[in-house]
């Protein structure tokens, strides 16, 4: 096969069954049987014969270079269309080096965080033989029950849109480099409102929310270029995504322009028979390709059922032509044409991994996705002072977070390797006090007298990498096992301690935050995560992660977001007491730590908030500027965040709706004006009738350090 491949020709010179064959994604497991490969779903029995093996298009999850040329040239021995293999992985977050959690990048607010992300990752991931990441995950979040917030960059739409299209600039560049590998985005669509927060549960929206604020963040993606789309497993009014030609032709090929190539998500095509929407393998075969899923991963009801279908006329080749279409031109984007091999390079590789250049980049990136959540004068901490490390993060290598299973190859330095190695055995003091996840309290005793013997304490809590991601789902989002009681034993030593959390989702942390001096919410921070925290607890570098997901004040407030509706009966902070107001009785309606909130160790004063003019036409733009200093003693990098309020709607409009954000950074003492340029596009939502409108009236635009804390001016669009 050459570059010159003309795919509409070699189309032609394929069989149904080669054909139906290259819309099939296995695991690398069934290529080559002592394949290390991660299996990232239920391995049914698939019933494909050997013959098909070597029909299929597409592999998933494998797990280096050698396997990937071992597999590439095994393919191409025993295939008949020799038509190489697209080889596709999760890589999420990092491919042997590990970034923070997606989650925790989005806590950066610096759109360059992600871009760097994808490069290293597409740079570690090529070389190892990827030519697709399954990335990035631009679900919308808002129920920190769900295990899958770990993945998402958090609660706004418009923010979660950004860094969609950072990350896909980040892996596929423009694709002219072998380095560059496509991104595949997902999980189409809306699969981060499964009800109650539980994992792959139903999820069911009307069509304006869907399109006001689950949807847009695919659409920047695709915009950006991202070469394809995964389906998610769950319902869109009714009909399972896989299944859902509304969702899949009338939004996604029509609407949104998308040319690319759509593939189930694991096992999502024949789940449709599970969900109820089909009732056997012809079915769902039928309704899937008539969706307009070109690749079924990891179940086989494409090749059991679909060359019958187009015999008996139920299904018209067209639409396979169609999927093996997108799919050549696919792989004919990426060169596998032309060398069927890429970029795969087994000593390079093993250079790139967790080299320092690459470390540098997790590190950086890791300071500046944590959290500062509280700080009362603990922080930052003292060099020559005896640190106690205590609690079940303490000594841990569970840093990474989910999807990480090639950077746990790594060697990765826990805290208190990180914090002897910066300031000597001498200094440094551990004692586990507890498990992560058990009732056993016999530590306590020990971490008592070990935090007793110290002048400040590291409280060292949070999830281990199985409590989110997928199939993490929990209930409580509390602190697991007796992590709090132990923190209360500690704290009742009146010691400066400040409580560091390594969790892949907010926790539920009201009480502790009552009794702990300071918090610092560290994600899963990484291959390089132990060094960042230090560095940020010792001032190297002065926080300034702003948090993208709401902590909830308690489970029972889930879901809890900072663009929400005003209600009829708003609780308003100088209101009147009175029952009947939309509120609990027993807890307040704000979330303990909202949307955009995180602290410093310096401070900074907004004033002189002005717009260019308070009117505006459709055709024109005013300029909204603020003037922002550093009133505190050091340098910090603060988040200027633009919000706006659309006062009056043909429907209801969101309190607040983040449309712009500047990242400064400010010496002691300076002071700069941030002009924000208001647009007519800004102000435009889908109306009742799901037309994405903007409509004369008056709106608020507010400028401040977090959702909560801002400065607000009027202005009208005429
Ligand atoms: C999983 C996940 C999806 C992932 C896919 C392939 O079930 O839902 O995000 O990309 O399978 O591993």
């Amino acid at each position: 096969m050459n570059k010159e491949v003309n795919i509409k020709e070699l189309l032609k010179e394929l069989s149904l069954s080669e054909k139906i064959g290259q819309l099939q994604q296995l695991a690398s497991t069934f290529f080559i049987e002592n394949s290390k490969g991660e299996l990232t779903g239920p391995l049914k029995d698939l019933g494909i014969s050997e013959d098909e093996i070597w029909t299929a298009g597409s592999v998933l999850g494998v797990n280096s270079a050698e396997e990937a040329y071992e597999i590439q040239s095994k393919y191409l021995e025993k295939s008949n269309s020799k038509i190489p293999l697209l080889f596709m992985a999760d890589i999420i977050h990092g491919y042997r080096t590990i970034f923070p959690i997606p989650l925790a990048i989005g806590c950066s607010w610096n759109l360059e965080n992600a871009v760097l992300c994808g490069q290293v990752s597409a740079k570690e991931a090529s070389l190892s033989g990827v030519h697709v990441t399954f990335s990035p995950m631009v679900d919308l979040v808002r129920d920190p029950r769900w295990g899958r917030v770990m993945e998402s960059t958090g609660e706004d739409t418009y923010l979660n849109g950004e860094f969609g299209k950072a990350f896909v600039k980040g892996y596929q560049g423009d694709l002219s480099s072998p380095y560059n590998i496509a991104s595949c985005v997902k999980h189409f669509a809306a699969y981060g409102a499964v009800e109650a927060g539980r994992e792959y549960n139903t999820v069911d929206l009307s069509d304006r929310q869907l399109k006001e604020y689950y949807l847009p963040s695919y659409k920047e993606s695709i915009d950006e270029g991202a070469k394809m789309v995964m389906t998610s497993f769950n319902t869109i009014n009714g009909i399972p995504a896989s299944g859902n030609k509304y969702l899949m032709r009338d939004i996604l090929r029509d609407d949104f322009g998308f040319e690319g190539v759509a593939i189930s998500d694991w096992g999502a095509v024949l789940e449709l028979m599970v969900h109820g929407v089909a009732a056997d393998d012809k079915e769902v075969a039928y309704k899937a390709i008539e969706a307009g899923v070109d690749i079924e991963m990891m179940t086989s009801c494409y090749n059991k059922e679909l060359e019958k279908l187009v015999r008996e006329g139920k299904v018209k080749e067209e639409l396979i032509d169609e999927a093996v279409l997108r799919i050549l031109k696919l792989k004919k984007e990426l060169g596998l044409f032309v060398n069927a091999y890429g970029a795969i390079d087994e000593r390079k590789a093993k250079e790139m991994f967790s080299c320092d250049k690459h470390r540098e980049a997790v590190k950086k990136v890791a300071r500046e996705s944590m959290v500062l959540l509280k700080n009362d004068d603990v922080l930052p901490l003292k060099e020559n002072k005896r640190v106690a490390v205590i609690g079940p993060k303490g000594n841990s290598i569970d840093l990474l977070g989910g999807w990480s299973w090639q950077g746990k190859k790594e060697k990765i330095a826990t805290l208190k390797e990180a914090l002897t190695n910066r300031l000597g055995e001498n200094l440094v003091s551990y004692a586990e006090g507890c498990h992560i996840d058990d009732n056993d309290e016999s530590g306590f005793t020990e971490a008592t007298r070990v935090a007793s013997e110290s002048d400040i304490v590291i409280l060292a809590l949070g999830e281990t990498s199985e409590m989110s991601g997928e199939g993490g789902s929990r209930a409580n989002i509390g602190l697991p096992g007796v992590q709090e009681k132990l923190a209360d034993e500690i704290l009742r030593l009146n010691k400066p301690t400040v409580v560091v959390l390594f969790s892949g989702r907010p926790l539920e942390i009201t009480s502790l935050s009552a009794k702990a001096p300071a918090i610092l919410e560290a994600w899963f921070p990484g291959t390089e995560g132990s060094t960042a925290v230090t560095e940020v607890l010792y001032g190297d570098y002065n926080p300034s992660g702003r948090l993208t997901m709401s902590f909830p004040y308690a489970v029972g407030q889930i879901p809890v977001y900072y663009n929400y509706y005003n209600t009829g009966r708003p609780k308003l902070p100088d209101g009147e007491e009175t029952r009947y107001i939309s509120q609990f009785i027993d807890i307040p309606n704000e979330p303990l730590y909202p949307f955009g909130y995180g602290l410093s160790y310096t401070r900074y004063e907004y004033t002189d908030l002005k717009l260019s003019s308070n009117e505006m036409t459709k055709d024109e733009e005013i300029v909204a500027s603020v003037k922002v200093k550093n009133v505190g003693k050091r340098e910090g990098t603060e988040t200027v965040q633009l919000y706006i309020r659309d006062l009056v709607g043909s429907t209801v409009r969101p309190m607040k709706e983040l449309k712009g954000f500047k990242q400064i950074t400010l010496e002691p003492q300076e002071e700069v004006i941030v002009n924000f340029t208001i647009t007519e596009r800004m102000l435009r939502y889908y109306d009742m009738n799901c037309e994405l409108v903007s409509e004369p009236g008056d709106f608020y635009a507010m400028i401040g350090s977090s959702s909560e804390n801002t400065h607000k001016v009027k202005f009208e669009l005429v």
